[in-house]
């Protein structure tokens, strides 16, 4: 018999579709977030704030594994060194963090505290894994949405995205949870590597409308440069997910024609 498996940020778009690949896996999961959600089959949900450093003590006693992907704009330093301490003193044997590829190249804030939070973890006295992956689709879209609005494609030079499928992502953090700590694994990209206007362009052809121009824009300072420089994307050592841009966009089109044609009939 497994101890439990808990998950920070369960609720969350990877996390809950890690969670039920831990359940599949005949793993008792518990659940971290800041609100309340009733329990099902296989979870616990439990209420804690990682940041605030609340309900941790509790939610990890007696876990074997924590897979730590609750995550914010701000804060991610504290929430993981907070999650870490709390692992290091429930004697758990597995730490797992997501992080962002780039986490120490691109000098924003975001990514900065991702960065700390992977010191934290690997300086936790806990064996850890760690795995940077690329933007999901899903955060990229309503970026390329808004854009799809306009007159005119901005197209800042360099800016480039390779977004990857959630449930890919979830599926390689669900075997990580299960496997033995491995240190910071090969980052996770999606297949392609696309600039804003051909994201925005595919976005255009699946509403059925035609490309606009391109505005070409400068990306000045240190962060235009480094998105130049491509910090921003995995090397040629990173695992890529299979699934497209392309076909992200066909499968959420088609999951918006089939939601109004339910809410019509
Ligand atoms: N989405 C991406 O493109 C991407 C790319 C690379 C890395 N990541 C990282 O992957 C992780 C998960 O991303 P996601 O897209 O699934 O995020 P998400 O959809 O925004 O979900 C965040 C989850 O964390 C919980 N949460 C947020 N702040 C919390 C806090 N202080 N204490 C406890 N729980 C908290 C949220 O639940 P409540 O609101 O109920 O608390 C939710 O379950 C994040 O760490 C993110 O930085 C994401």
């Amino acid at each position: 018999m497994h101890a439990p498996i808990l998950v920070t940020g369960g609720t969350g778009t990877i996390g809950r579709r890690v969670v039920p690949l831990l359940v599949a896996s005949g793993r008792q999961v518990r659940v971290l977030s800041r609100h309340p959600r009733p329990d099902s089959p296989g979870v616990t949900h439990l209420e804690g704030d990682t940041v605030a450093d609340r309900g941790l003590e509790a939610a990890t006693d007696g876990v074997e594994v924590v897979v730590h992907l609750a995550g914010g704009r701000t804060g991610d330093d504290l929430a993981a060194r907070h999650v870490a301490a709390a692992a290091r003193a429930a004697g758990v044997r597995h730490l797992l963090l997501v992080s962002v590829v780039g986490a120490d190249r691109m000098p924003i804030g975001y990514f900065r505290a991702k960065a700390a939070a992977e010191q934290a973890v690997a300086g936790s006295g806990v064996p850890w894994t760690v795995l940077r992956v690329a933007q999901l689709h899903d955060l990229v879209l309503p970026v390329a949405r808004a854009a799809a609005r306009l007159p005119v494609t901005p197209a800042p030079r360099g800016l480039r995205f390779e977004p990857v499928h959630r449930d890919e992502v979830a599926r390689r953090l669900a075997d990580l949870a299960l496997g033995e700590p491995a240190g910071r694994v090969p980052d996770l990209a999606g297949p392609e590597v696309l600039d804003l206007a051909a994201l925005v362009a595919s976005f255009r052809e699946a509403e059925d409308r035609r490309p606009a121009r391109r505005l070409p824009l400068p990306l000045a300072g240190a962060v235009g440069r480094a998105y130049r420089e491509g910090a921003n994307l995995a090397g040629p050592d990173a695992r890529r997910g299979t699934r497209t841009w392309q076909e992200f966009l066909t499968a959420t089109m088609l999951d918006s024609f089939k939601s109004a044609a339910d809410g019509a009939a």
